[in-house]
């Protein structure tokens, strides 16, 4: 092989390994589909709603169900659940005065349409010119993310009973990841489109 042959072949070979380096970064970094159309760099800094981070709120609204994020639901959505607790859809989950204020004020400045977080955004997004919701399962964009699921997967299912649960069928709910790779639905596994 001549020498001007062989620089040729190293060419080509470093420029489609940066190539491919670059390729699998992207696919990694997007993590599967989906249809937001955020920025790239927004998405490495900002993936998924913001974690709960609050010790009042996690032990006071987590015994029936998941302590939500507070990116999961606009300020106004919160404000509405946190003043009617002595009617919380057919419980009752009212707190001491003190609580209950301490737990609004947390929801109320970490809430979506204050988030950076881009799923967060999402949700805004998508309850624009729409009613004030007090559930995230009504808002259009999880509406939009699970419309595919059978309802015997969920409300039939005794192991999730309802949409609410988040974390029955999203493995890392808790740390507020929701990510399409890490769903799990009990008795129906994991799920491909
Ligand atoms: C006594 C039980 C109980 C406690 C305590 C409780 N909740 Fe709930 N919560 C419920 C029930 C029941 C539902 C409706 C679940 C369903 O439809 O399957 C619900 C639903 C919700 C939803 C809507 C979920 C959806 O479907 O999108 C939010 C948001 C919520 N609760 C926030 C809170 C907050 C904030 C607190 C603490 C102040 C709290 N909950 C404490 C029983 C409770
Ligand atoms: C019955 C199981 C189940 C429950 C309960 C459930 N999900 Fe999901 N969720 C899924 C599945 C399956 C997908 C993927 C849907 C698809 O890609 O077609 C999904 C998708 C999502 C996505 C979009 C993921 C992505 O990468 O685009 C978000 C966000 C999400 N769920 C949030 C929630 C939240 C918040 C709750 C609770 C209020 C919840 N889910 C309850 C099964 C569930």
């Amino acid at each position: 092989m001549s020498k001007s042959t062989l620089g040729t072949l190293l060419i080509i070979t470093t420029l489609s390994l940066v190539a491919a380096s670059f390729f699998f970064s992207q696919t990694a970094v997007s993590g599967g589909s989906d249809d937001d159309n955020e920025g790239y760099f927004s998405k490495i800094q900002y993936r998924g709603v913001m974690p709960v981070k609050n010790s009042e709120y996690q032990n006071e609204c987590s015994s029936c169900h998941m302590a939500y994020s507070p990116g999961l639901l606009p300020a106004k959505s919160w404000q509405k659940i946190m003043t009617n607790l002595d009617d919380h859809f057919g419980d009752n989950a009212e707190l001491l005065p003190e609580s209950q204020q301490n737990i609004a004020n947390y929801l109320l400045k970490n809430a979506a349409d204050k988030s950076n977080y881009y799923r967060s955004k999402s949700i805004v997004r998508s309850l624009r010119n729409h009613k004030v919701v007090d559930r995230i399962t009504q808002t259009p964009y999880f509406i939009r993310k699970h419309h595919e699921i059978p309802k015997r997967y969920v409300i039939n299912n005794p192991k999730v009973g309802s949409f609410s649960q988040c974390n029955a069928c999203h493995l890392n709910a808790e740390k507020s990841s929701f990510n399409e790779d890490e769903v799990s639905i009990p008795g129906v596994g994991y799920w491909h489109e």
